[in-house]
C-alpha cells in the first residue's frame, strides 16, 4: 500500500517536473515533494504502524525516492537555468555592427558670435567692457541722458514699467551715466553689450526685446573726428575693409551733435540695389558727442573734458551680416534656425 503510495507520488513528481517550464515553478515543486511538510514526508509518520521487517525496507524506499526526486529536480533546475540565462542573452543582444549616434556639437546662436565678434574688435581697440542692470530707475535711463520728464523723446522709448520710476531699460545708454559716475573723473573707454526693451508689437523687424552695445569715451581732447575713426574702423573689422562709412546729421538728447552712421551697402558695394533701396549706404548705428549737460549732471566738467557715445544695434549687425529675415529667430530656439551656424564636428 505504501509502496504504490510512494511509486504514485514519484511518478507525479517526475512528470510535474518534467512539465515544468521556469525556475520559479520549479522552486514550488521542491516544496511540494521534498519539504518536511511535503506529500512524501508525511508517509515517514505511516512507519511506526508497519511490521518492522518492513519498515526497514520502506524507509530506504522512501530516502531512494527522494533522492530521486532531488536529483531530479537539481538537473531540471540547471537545464531551466541554462535556458533563462540564453533567452536573457538573446533579448538584450547589441547589434555592434549598427552605425553610432553621431554626437553633434551645439552651434553658438548667431547672435552671441555676432556680440562677440564687436566685443572683440572694441577691446582691441583698448576698450573695456562694462555692466549696468537691466531693471533701471528712470532717473539712469531718461533723467541723466538729459531726457527729462515730458520730453518728447520719451514717447519712442515707451517700456515696462515696474513702478512710477523703475522700469526695464531701453537702451543701454543709462550705462554711460553708471560709468561715468564711478570713474571718479577719470578718463573713460569703455563698452557694454546688454540687454535692452521696448514696449513693441513683435513682427519681423521689431522686437520687445533687443541687446545693443553702448561705447563711451570721456577725456580731454576728444573730437568728432575721433568718433569718427573710431566707428570706421568697427566697420571695416566687422563688415570688411572695402567698407566705408557716411555720417549724417540726426538728433539724440543725450548727445550734440549727434550723427546716424551708414556703411556703404555690401551687396552692391555702393552702387544701389534693393537691399540699401537704391542708396548705395546702410544704417549700422547712431551717436555722437556727449552733451555737456550728460557730462554736467554725471559729474564731468565740461570746460575740461569731452567725449564721443555710440549705441549699435546687436541683432541689427546679425541680421545684415547673416542675411537673417526676422528678427525673431533669435530667441525663438528653432533648432533648424540654430544649426545652421553649427561649427562642424
Ligand atoms: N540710445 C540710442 C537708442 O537706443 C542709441 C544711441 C544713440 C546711443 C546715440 C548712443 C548715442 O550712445 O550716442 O536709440
Amino acid at each position: 500500500m505504501e509502496n504504490q503510495n510512494i511509486n504514485e507520488i514519484y511518478e507525479n513528481a517526475m512528470s510535474e517536473i518534467n512539465e515544468s517550464s521556469t525556475s520559479e515553478k520549479l522552486a514550488e515543486l521542491k516544496i511540494k515533494f521534498l519539504a518536511k511538510k511535503s506529500v512524501l514526508m508525511s508517509l515517514l509518520s505511516s512507519l511506526g504502524s508497519l511490521p518492522p521487517e518492513e519498515r526497514k525496507e520502506f524507509g530506504l524506499k522512501l530516502n531512494e525516492t527522494k533522492a530521486k526526486i532531488a536529483e531530479a529536480i537539481s538537473k531540471k533546475e540547471e537545464e531551466l537555468r541554462k535556458e533563462e540565462l540564453a533567452k536573457k542573452l538573446a533579448s538584450e543582444t547589441i547589434d555592434i555592427s549598427l552605425p553610432s549616434r553621431k554626437r553633434e556639437l551645439g552651434g553658438q546662436n548667431p547672435f552671441y558670435v555676432v556680440k562677440d565678434e564687436i566685443t572683440d574688435i572694441f577691446l582691441n581697440m583698448g576698450f573695456e567692457v562694462a555692466d549696468g542692470p537691466e531693471v533701471e530707475t528712470d532717473l539712469f535711463n531718461f533723467e541723466l541722458l538729459n531726457i527729462p520728464q515730458d520730453h518728447p523723446a520719451r514717447d519712442m522709448q515707451d517700456t515696462f514699467y515696474i513702478s512710477d520710476s523703475v522700469l526695464l531699460r531701453t537702451h543701454t545708454s543709462p550705462v554711460q551715466a553708471h560709468t561715468m559716475q564711478n570713474a571718479n573723473g577719470k578718463p573713460i573707454r569703455i563698452i557694454c553689450p546688454g540687454k535692452t526693451y521696448r514696449r513693441d508689437d513683435d513682427d519681423a523687424t521689431h522686437s520687445h526685446q533687443f541687446a545693443q552695445i553702448e561705447g563711451l569715451v570721456i577725456d580731454k581732447d576728444i573730437n568728432i573726428g575721433h568718433l569718427k575713426a573710431t566707428l570706421e574702423l568697427f566697420a571695416k573689422k566687422m563688415f570688411g575693409e572695402k567698407r566705408e562709412i557716411r555720417l549724417r546729421p540726426s538728433y539724440f538728447p543725450f548727445t550734440e551733435p549727434s550723427v546716424e552712421v551708414d556703411i556703404t551697402c555690401a551687396n552692391c558695394d555702393g552702387k544701389g540695389c534693393s537691399m540699401c533701396k537704391g542708396t548705395g549706404y546702410i544704417e549700422i548705428l547712431g551717436g555722437g558727442m556727449v552733451h555737456p549737460n550728460v557730462l554736467k549732471m554725471n559729474g564731468y566738467d565740461p570746460d575740461i573734458y569731452s567725449g564721443f557715445a555710440f549705441g549699435i544695434g546687436i541683432e541689427r549687425v546679425a541680421i545684415l551680416r547673416y542675411g537673417i529675415d526676422d528678427i525673431r529667430k533669435f530667441y525663438q530656439n528653432d533648432v533648424r534656425f540654430l544649426h545652421q551656424y553649427r561649427k562642424k564636428a
